[in-house]
């Protein structure tokens, strides 16, 4: 097999490039590994090359031109081992004395072409399996060669349904930097990768703060962000319904399963700081179902607990829903994931108009008095209304 340079085999593969990796540096002043793949920002087809320097990795965005003129002044004979995967085929290639390249004859330990990728873009997964996103193997959701924990499936699903939604929102942006507030972010497994999805798949300048109310989560999260070089991203401790925050402007609000009232507090503070998108997955729900009675037509749903508690659930989301359009907001409830993968499975999407209104409060208001609850969302942005007045 002829020996060639690996620029001119990267060029030759470019147009049909799914993935490529240079390993094995003959010096330590190069990076330990590159990885390169491509991707479409706002209708140009570009390179995503990632580098691998001791524990840290680094991303950029690169066109065509950028990518080959690299190869050939800095990669070039200087990697052992390369790795081209396009539509068709993979190939492996390894440095000879000469500073060619040979082209090894396939085997069974390449990758088929396209392989899990192709397999998870049927799903319509963004973040594919196999993709290299460190920060998911320290959270446990991935293994060392990025397969997904089957024991995190679940995880990995509602991650990608909810940066899958975001993604919607985003087609036509062409936004170059946001702050995101995520309340409630636990283990952080959707904060991380909100952070990759802006910073490294958007090329956006990101600032996303986490918060909760556990301080070890905390600890461990900010460490996580450190080790990645996850400058944008970080960690506070705080009592989302009592503590002031940061006051931080918030381009986007987020909530994945914040527990009870913490999505109330949260849709709020979207709302105070007039954050043009919400994605709000709720949790469980306490407070009308702790406090609802009887008290008219619907009575016939709260004789047994089973109902009273879903009932509870989508009052909540309804007033929710409600109080938002009224504080200026288009408002979709959208099903989240399936049924049978989480019971709490759906997404409170909001985008900000400005348009405010006072109907939908007036009517959550009626039913709540009616039937003895109270809804935190509602008392918070009523108060808001009777201080202003
Ligand atoms: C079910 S976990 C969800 C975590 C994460 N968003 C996820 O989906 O993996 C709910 C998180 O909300 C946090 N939380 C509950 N009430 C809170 C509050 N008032 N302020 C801050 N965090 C709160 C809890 O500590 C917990 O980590």
């Amino acid at each position: 097999m002829a020996e060639r340079s690996l620029s001119l085999e990267l060029e030759a593969a470019l147009g049909t490039l799914t993935k490529a990796v240079f390993s094995q540096p003959l010096d330590r002043t190069a990076d330990a590994k590159l990885s390169v793949r491509p991707l479409t920002l706002r209708g140009e087809r570009l390179f995503q090359l990632e580098r691998q320097r001791g524990a840290q990795v680094f991303h950029e965005n690169l066109d065509a031109g950028a990518l080959l003129r690299l190869c050939r002044a800095e990669w070039d004979g200087r990697y052992r081992q390369a790795l081209l995967v396009t539509e068709t085929e993979s190939a492996q290639y390894s440095l000879k004395t000469n500073g060619r390249y040979k082209k090894n004859a396939a085997g069974a330990a390449l990758p088929r072409p396209g392989g899990a990728e192709s397999h998870d873009r049927q799903k319509g997964y963004i973040l594919r399996e196999g993709e290299n996103i460190p920060a998911l193997v320290d959270l446990g959701v991935f293994t060392p060669d990025f397969r997904v924990v089957k024991a995190r499936y679940d995880k990995y699903r509602q991650i990608n349904r909810f940066v899958e939604l975001i993604d919607q929102a985003f087609a036509e942006s062409d936004r170059k930097a946001i702050t995101i507030l995520d309340f409630g972010c636990g283990k952080s497994y959707l904060t991380f990768i909100l952070y990759y999805y802006f910073a490294v798949k958007r090329g956006m300048d990101v600032t996303i703060i986490g918060y909760d109310l556990k301080a070890d989560v905390v600890a461990r999260c900010t460490q996580i962000a450190e080790k990645y070089g996850y400058t944008g991203l970080r960690f506070v401790r705080a009592d989302v319904s009592r503590d002031a925050l940061c006051g931080e402007r918030a381009d986007m609000v987020v909530t994945l399963h914040a527990c009870d009232t913490a999505t109330d507090y949260a849709l709020y503070y979207a709302i105070e700081k007039g954050a043009d998108y919400i994605f709000s997955v709720p949790c469980c729900q306490h407070e009308v179902n702790a406090a609802i009675r009887k008290g008219g037509d619907y009575d016939i749903l709260l004789g047994h607990g089973l109902l009273k508690e879903r009932l509870s659930a989508l009052l909540t989301d309804a007033i929710r829903g409600r109080v938002l359009e009224d504080m200026g907001y288009k408002v979709d409830m959208i099903e989240f994931t399936d049924f049978e993968h989480s019971p709490k499975n759906l997404m409170i999407r909001a985008r900000r108009t400005g348009k405010r209104g006072t109907k939908g409060r007036a009517e959550a208001r009626r039913l709540a008095e009616k039937y003895g609850f109270t809804q935190t969302l509602l008392e918070l942005c009523d108060k808001e209304g009777e201080e202003r007045a």
